[in-house]
Formats: C-alpha cells, structure tokens, sequence
C-alpha cells in the first residue's frame, strides 16, 4: 500500500526489448525533384536526407505500430499477455477517435492491456517512455509497451518544398519491466520532458480540429497539413534539444565521457552537429539514420533507439543519452543503460 504520509520508494525500471519497423516504399531526393522545385544538393547540404520510406496507401499508423511493437516484444522475450499497458505516441493516429493504442492492443492480441496516445509530436516517444517509468517506478504496471508511429505521408503538403523533402513513416518500439536495480544492469537513469505553448504556430497542422474544422476550403488550402516556420524552429531545437540533455547529465552526474552513444531526433543533420558539439560529444558517439528515412516525428529517435540498441556500437552495460524535440513546441530526453 502506498501510504502518502510514508517515504516512497520508486522501483527500478529497464528497457528490456526494442523493435522498429518502415515501410518498403523508398522516395528518393531525385523522386522529389520531379515533385518540387529542389534539388538532391540542396536536401543533402541543408538537412543530410537521402531518401524516406512511404507507407503504403492502405497502410495505417496502427499496421506500422503493430510490426514495431511485435519486434520489440520478440526482442523483450515476453507475451503479448504478460503487456498491461499500451503508450502509443503519434499526431497521424488511424482515427480521431478510438486511439491508435487500441487497435495496436487488439492487433497483437495484447488483452490484458489498457491502452491510451499521447500526442507530444517528435518528443512523444520519451514522453511515453517517462509515463511508462512512473507507472512501473510506482507499481501502477508491470510491463510496459511504448510506441511512436506515425504515417507522416498523410499531413504532408506535397507541394510545399519547404516540408515535403522533410519527413517520412515509421514505427519504433520499447517494451519496459521493472529493473533489478544492480549497478551495470539495464535501467532508465532518468528522463526530463517540457513544453512551451506560447510557440504552438511554428509548427501546426492548423485544420481539421476544433479551432478550423474541416471545410471545403480549408481542404481546398491545405490547412489539413503540416506548416513549419523552419528557420525559427531549428534555432529552438538546438536551444532546448542541448538543455534538455545538459540538465539530465547534471541530475544524473554523468558527463559525456560516460555516454557511450547519443541518439538524437532525427530532424536534420545540422541540428544533431550543433546540439552535440554543445553538449561535447564527438561524431563517432552520434547515431544518425537520417540519411536512410528522414524525420519520422516520434518515431525517429524510436527507430534510431532500436537500431543503435541491435549495432554493434553499444554493448550490455552502456549508457546511450536519447535526445529530441518538436511541435508544442515539446522537448525530451532519457538517460537509459541497456
Ligand atoms: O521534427 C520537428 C523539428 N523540426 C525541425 O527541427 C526542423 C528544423 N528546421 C530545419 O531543419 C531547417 O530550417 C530546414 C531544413 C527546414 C530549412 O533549412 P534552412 O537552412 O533553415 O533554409 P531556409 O528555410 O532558411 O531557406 C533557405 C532557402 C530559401 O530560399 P531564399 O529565400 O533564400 O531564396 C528557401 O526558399 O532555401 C529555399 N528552400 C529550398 N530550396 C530548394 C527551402 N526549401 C527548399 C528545397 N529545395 N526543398
């Protein structure tokens, strides 16, 4: 019994599996200059993007989440039944209306589970990640799965130059279970979110809500989609991705000697320089997937997680400093040993 008037004492918690998923559909920067006025030299030079995966026109926020979350509970060596909690963080879901957590639950067969979204765009995974630490931390859920997917396609304006080179679809994944506590075992050290609501503007899809419902004429203008002030928006991700991250490894007391590898939000190339060259860690400690799928919201530091979790960058008993930053405008970090 939690007894408010008694010191609580929080459990440990781990990340015990990861999983991520894209789709098959490869749109290339020279695709994209038969689409817009740009150019393969412009994209590389200004944000390091290749190339970004786009689901397929059946393909649903909750299909991607799916193969991410079955990844990541092979790798975890659980049972959708052993699950009693589902965070999915995504601003594409499947339907207003029941949540995208939903039909992942139903999906994977995960029946034990209760199921909600959480809407923190790019910094929804690591918001979900620190829902997850307190629900188990506090003995509120044993197993946790957190998922960022999101089918980035759907709100993007394909005749905006300015975004459409941008973004891109997929799904990452993170089962999470109380920890053993031991030293050199795998654990979340700490996390740290925020929000600043005073810059909502700089980066909206101002439609199809209650502010501006969906009229002929908002679809005929697009406001259904993504609208991004960039260079506004790139000055405030260096700004909060650095501080973010400087006030996790001041809580914690790690420096970045002891950070073996730094995942970042996966926005633009420039952005992942200046944030870590501010928090003075050096290239080869940077894990970048841009290049291959381009910014998928909250599903890029996810994917980018698993990926460098299975690399051979890191090993058992690492620390890896996750960092990222979006619309809200939102920021998030997590110090987690894998
Ligand atoms: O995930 C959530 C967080 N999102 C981000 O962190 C994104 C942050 N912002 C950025 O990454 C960058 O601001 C962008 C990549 C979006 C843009 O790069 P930039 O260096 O800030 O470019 P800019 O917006 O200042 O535009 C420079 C020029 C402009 O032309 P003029 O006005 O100088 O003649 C743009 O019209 O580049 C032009 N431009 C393009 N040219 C070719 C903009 N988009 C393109 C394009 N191809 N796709």
């Amino acid at each position: 019994m939690n007894d408010l008037t008694q010191p609580f004492k929080r459990l440990p918690v781990a990340v015990i599996g990861t999983g991520s998923y894209v789709p098959e559909r490869r749109l290339t920067n020279s695709d994209l200059e038969k689409m817009v006025n740009t150019s393969n030299e412009w994209i590389l030079a200004r944000t390091g993007i290749e190339e970004r995966r786009i689901a397929a026109a059946d393909e649903t926020t909750s299909d991607m989440a799916t193969s991410a979350a079955k990844a990541a509970i092979e790798n975890a060596g659980i049972t959708p039944e052993d699950i009693d909690l589902i965070i999915v963080a995504t601003i594409t879901p499947d339907t207003y209306t029941p949540a995208t957590s939903c039909y992942v639950q139903a999906k994977i067969g995960a029946v034990n589970a209760a199921a909600f979204d959480i809407s923190a765009a790019c910094s929804g995974f690591l918001f979900g990640i620190k829902t997850a630490v307190q629900y188990i931390g506090c003995g509120q859920a044993k197993t946790v799965l957190v998922i960022a997917s999101e089918k980035l396609s759907h709100i993007v304006n394909w005749e905006d130059r300015s975004t459409c080179v941008l973004f891109g679809d997929g799904s990452g994944a993170a089962v999470l279970q109380v920890g053993t506590g031991l030293d050199e075992d795998p654990a979340v050290l700490a996390t740290d979110i925020g929000s600043d609501g005073k810059l909502t503007d700089l980066l909206i899809v101002p439609g199809g809500g209650t502010a501006m419902p969906t009229t002929e004429v908002n679809i005929h203008e697009k406001l259904y989609t993504l609208a991004m002030r960039g260079n506004e928006v790139f000055r405030h991700a260096v700004q909060h991705m650095r501080d973010s991250a400087l006030s996790l490894m001041e809580r914690t007391g790690l420096t970045a000697d002891d950070i073996a590898l730094v995942v970042p939000h996966q926005a633009n190339l420039r952005i992942i320089n200046a944030v870590t060259q501010r928090l003075g860690i050096p290239p080869e400690k940077v894990f970048i997937n841009l290049q291959k799928y381009g910014n998928t919201s909250g599903a890029a530091v996810a994917i980018a997680f698993d990926e460098a979790r299975r690399s051979d960058r890191v090993k058992k008993g690492d620390i890896i400093l996750l960092v990222a930053f979006g619309a809200g405008l939102t920021w998030s970090s997590a110090a987690i040993r894998i």
